[in-house]
């Protein structure tokens, strides 16, 4: 499974990819106001760090607009994906952009069905959020398992799922078990990810062993 990196911050790209841990980044509007950065350079620097994905989304609510904003995005690095809410303009626009050969990526996926007509339209990713999913009182891994069980019954669909709205660990290994493509973490779930009281408390036990032998 491949892991992306959820964030806007050059920062935090380098550490995860001194993991091993950047296959690609997701931002979204939400992330670049917060960066405080200016959107086109950050999706440039961001391009520049990692060989992989760079999904940049579009702003844009009407199709013309969409396409417009994905053509423009796509000229900025060979590795930006145009990142397009999941709505009918959003649809069209990924149909338009695939037969143009630009990347795209359907986001805010929320139901089978939305992931099914993102996979007929053409885009390469879709990124359903489980984390807002589970936010209302609902399972946002079953809506992973439903899609992976959906896409296997047909082999000549390409599109891969981007799990987003990751929040815990939990949600990354379950989506490993669940057969996602890839995840997209942000770094706080990472670090989360790498720990566990028992290895802290058993690194000291052997230190302060190893320390009392070589008194001896
Ligand atoms: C990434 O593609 C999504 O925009 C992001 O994972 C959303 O996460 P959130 O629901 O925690 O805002």
């Amino acid at each position: 499974m491949k892991f992306f990196v959820d964030s806007a911050d050059p920062a935090e790209i380098q550490a995860a990819l001194a993991l091993g841990l950047a296959d690609g980044v997701t931002t979204n509007p939400t992330l670049i106001e917060k960066s405080g950065r200016d959107f086109q350079n950050t999706i440039c620097a961001i391009a520049d760090l990692v060989t992989g994905p760079v999904l940049a989304e579009a702003v844009s609510e009407d199709a013309a607009g969409i396409v417009r904003e994905g053509r423009e995005m796509s000229k900025w690095a060979n590795n930006v994906v145009i990142k397009i809410p999941l709505s009918r303009a959003g649809l069209e626009a990924i149909r338009v952009l695939k037969n143009e050969n630009i990347v795209t990526a359907a986001t805010l996926i929320f139901s089978p069905g939305q992931a099914l007509l993102a996979a007929r339209a053409g885009a390469s990713w879709i990124c359903p959020f489980i984390g807002r999913l589970d936010d209302v009182g609902q399972d946002g891994m079953d809506l992973i398992r439903t899609i992976s069980e959906m896409y296997a019954n047909y082999p000549d669909i390409n599109t891969e799922i981007l799990v987003a709205s990751v929040r815990m660990p939990r949600h990354v290994t379950e989506s490993a078990l669940a057969g996602a493509d890839a995840v997209t973490v942000p770094f706080k779930v990472i670090e989360q990810l790498m720990a566990h009281p028992l290895t802290d408390l058993g690194i000291r036990r052997f230190l302060d062993d190893w320390k009392k032998f070589r008194k001896k």
